[in-house]
C-alpha cells in the first residue's frame, strides 16, 4: 500500500528539517545564547506569517482539503501578539524588523491562497506540528534563557497539557490522511512544505544580520 500524506510528508522533508534545525539563528536559540530582543524579532516574522497563513486557511475552511486538517485551536497569530508585548512592549509592530524572507514567504502564501489553496495544508502541516513538536523542547529554553515568569512570552508555544499536545498532533495527522490526493498532489505538497523549510532557513539566517 502507498504510503499516506502524512508519512511522506514527514520522510519528504527530514533532510530539510534537518538543515532548519541547524540554520541561523538556531544553534543560539537551542543553547540559550540569544538576545531576548532576536527572539522578539523571530517572533515577530513568525507573526507576519502566521497573520497571513491563519485567515488563509479560514477564509478556505470550507474546501476539502483544508477543511480536514483546519483546527481553529491550533491558531497562534493571537498568541504571538500577547508574547511580543511580554517580551518587547506595546510597540512590537514599529519597533521589530521583517525580513525579506518573510516578506517572500507572506506574498507566497497570498499567491497560493488565489490559485492553489490546496496547497496552504503544506504550510499548515510545516507551522503546526512543529509548534506541537519541537515547540514543545523550545518553550522550555525560552522560559529559561529570558528568564520569563510563568506564562509570559511563551503562549505561542502553549496548547496545553502534554496529552492534550499529543492528542492535537495526533488529530492533525489524522486528518491528513483525510485530504483528497492522488500521486501527483502528493508530490506537490512534499515540494511545497520543502519550499517552507528552506524558507525559515532564510528566514534564520536572515535574523542573524538584523
Ligand atoms: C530548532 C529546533 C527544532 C527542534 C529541536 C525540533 C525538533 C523536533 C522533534 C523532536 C520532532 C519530533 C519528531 C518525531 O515525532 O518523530 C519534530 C518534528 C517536526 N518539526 Fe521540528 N524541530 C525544530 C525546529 C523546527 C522548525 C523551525 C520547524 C518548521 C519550520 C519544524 C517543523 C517540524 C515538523 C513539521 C515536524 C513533524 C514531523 C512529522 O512527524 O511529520 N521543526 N521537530
Amino acid at each position: 500500500m502507498d504510503a499516506g500524506l502524512a508519512e511522506r510528508l514527514r520522510d519528504g522533508t527530514r533532510a530539510h528539517h534537518r538543515a532548519t534545525e541547524r540554520a541561523g539563528i538556531m544553534p543560539a536559540l537551542l543553547g540559550g545564547r540569544l538576545s531576548v530582543w532576536r527572539f522578539a524579532a523571530l517572533q515577530r516574522n513568525l507573526h507576519e506569517i502566521y497573520g497571513a497563513l491563519e485567515p488563509a486557511l479560514e477564509r478556505h475552511a470550507g474546501h476539502a482539503a483544508i477543511a480536514a486538517i483546519h483546527q481553529p485551536v491550533l491558531e497562534r497569530c493571537g498568541h504571538l501578539a500577547a508574547d511580543l508585548i511580554d517580551l518587547h512592549g506595546p510597540a512590537w509592530r514599529d519597533e521589530l524588523p521583517v525580513v525579506p524572507a518573510t516578506l517572500d514567504y507572506v506574498e507566497r502564501i497570498r499567491r497560493l491562497e488565489h490559485d492553489e489553496p490546496e496547497a496552504l495544508v503544506a504550510h499548515a502541516y510545516v507551522r503546526y506540528l512543529g509548534d506541537l513538536a519541537g515547540g514543545q523542547v523550545l518553550k522550555g529554553i525560552v522560559a529559561r534563557s529570558f528568564n520569563l515568569d510563568a506564562g509570559k512570552g511563551t503562549g505561542f508555544y502553549d496548547f496545553g497539557a502534554p496529552d492534550q499536545v499529543a492528542r492535537l498532533a495526533r488529530d492533525f495527522r489524522a486528518g491528513l490522511a483525510l485530504v483528497p490526493q492522488h500521486g501527483a498532489s502528493i508530490d506537490r505538497l512534499v515540494a511545497e512544505a520543502c519550499w517552507a523549510f528552506d524558507q525559515h532557513v532564510l528566514l534564520f539566517c536572515g535574523l542573524e544580520t538584523v
